[in-house]
């Protein structure tokens, strides 16, 4: 019960990541909001998952949604310890395809809805002189991959905004940081692997196992196999960890 009585606001926690993240907090004793631009799939998410899963309405890219999910989920949890900035989406194009409206979409879900959920937060949490934001990374922001140019970028931008954020946000005792992840089996990788079968020619399924027998670990991850880092960075052990990205991908990357 490393969180007992603490309270998490995840942005997309409807399912894959976000969601086991959501189970992971409860378990520990944690009371989360479950905060998605897909109210049914939270809905259905915090039934599952008892009194203490909230389910919040939530578009990481529209500033009023952000100040009514925040006053939402502060007037339900009583205040807010933990954001997990994990709502995100993917794309895939040569750079020749890329277009602008794909380009504009990644930036606002994953760079600009990061930034100002974690102002919303911040806003919350300094009076407070406390708090824990944790954003999700990727080793898509690392390096770049030839097909991935748009989501690397975001996920660059990820790790910059941890690095800034975590350094103006630590003088109110907020701690920033940031978990990369490799390669995590579920739904958003169905999405990958079916952007691969489209550019490369390969058989559905193939890219995910190509991916897969290459983490020297063995295998892709699984969102379980990130609940250790996410229980970790949000609990007092980890007060003196500041402005870090951590990968926990299997050793696909050595930072
Ligand atoms: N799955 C992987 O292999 C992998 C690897 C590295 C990093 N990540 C990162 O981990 C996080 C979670 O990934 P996942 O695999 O669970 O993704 P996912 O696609 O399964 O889930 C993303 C969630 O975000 C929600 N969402 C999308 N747009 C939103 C918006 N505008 N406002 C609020 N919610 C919105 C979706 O409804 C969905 O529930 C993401 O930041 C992703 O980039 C994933």
């Amino acid at each position: 019960m490393r969180l007992q009585g603490k309270t998490a606001l995840i942005t997309g926690a409807a399912r894959g990541i976000g969601l086991e993240f959501a189970r992971a907090y409860i378990a520990e004793g944690a009371s989360v909001a479950i905060a998605d631009i897909n109210l049914a799939a939270s809905q259905t998410a915090a039934a599952n998952l008892g009194p203490q899963a909230h389910a919040i309405t939530l578009d990481v890219t529209r500033q009023d949604s952000i100040d009514a999910a925040f006053a939402d989920a502060i007037a339900r949890l009583g205040h807010l310890d933990i954001l997990i900035n994990n709502a995100a989406l993917f794309t895939a194009a040569p750079i020749v395809e890329i277009s602008r409206a794909d380009y504009d979409k990644l930036m606002a879900v994953n760079v600009a809805g990061t930034l100002f959920c974690t102002q919303a937060a911040a806003r919350h949490m300094i009076p407070r002189g406390r708090g824990t934001i944790i954003n999700m990374a990727s080793q898509a922001g690392r390096r770049g991959e030839g097909l991935v140019a748009v989501y690397c970028a975001t996920k660059a931008a990820v790790i910059s905004l941890t690095q800034s954020a975590g350094l103006d946000l630590i003088r109110h005792g907020i701690n920033v940081n940031a978990i990369a992840p490799g390669v995590v089996d579920g739904e958003h990788w169905d999405g990958v692997d079916a952007f691969f079968a489209k550019y490369e020619g390969k058989a559905p399924g193939q890219k995910k196992r190509e991916v897969g027998a290459a983490v020297p670990f063995g295998r892709m991850g699984n969102a379980a196999d990130l609940t250790g880092m996410a229980i970790f960075l949000a609990s007092d052990e980890a007060k003196y960890i500041v402005a870090q990205c951590f990968g926990v991908d299997g050793g696909n990357w050595m930072a």
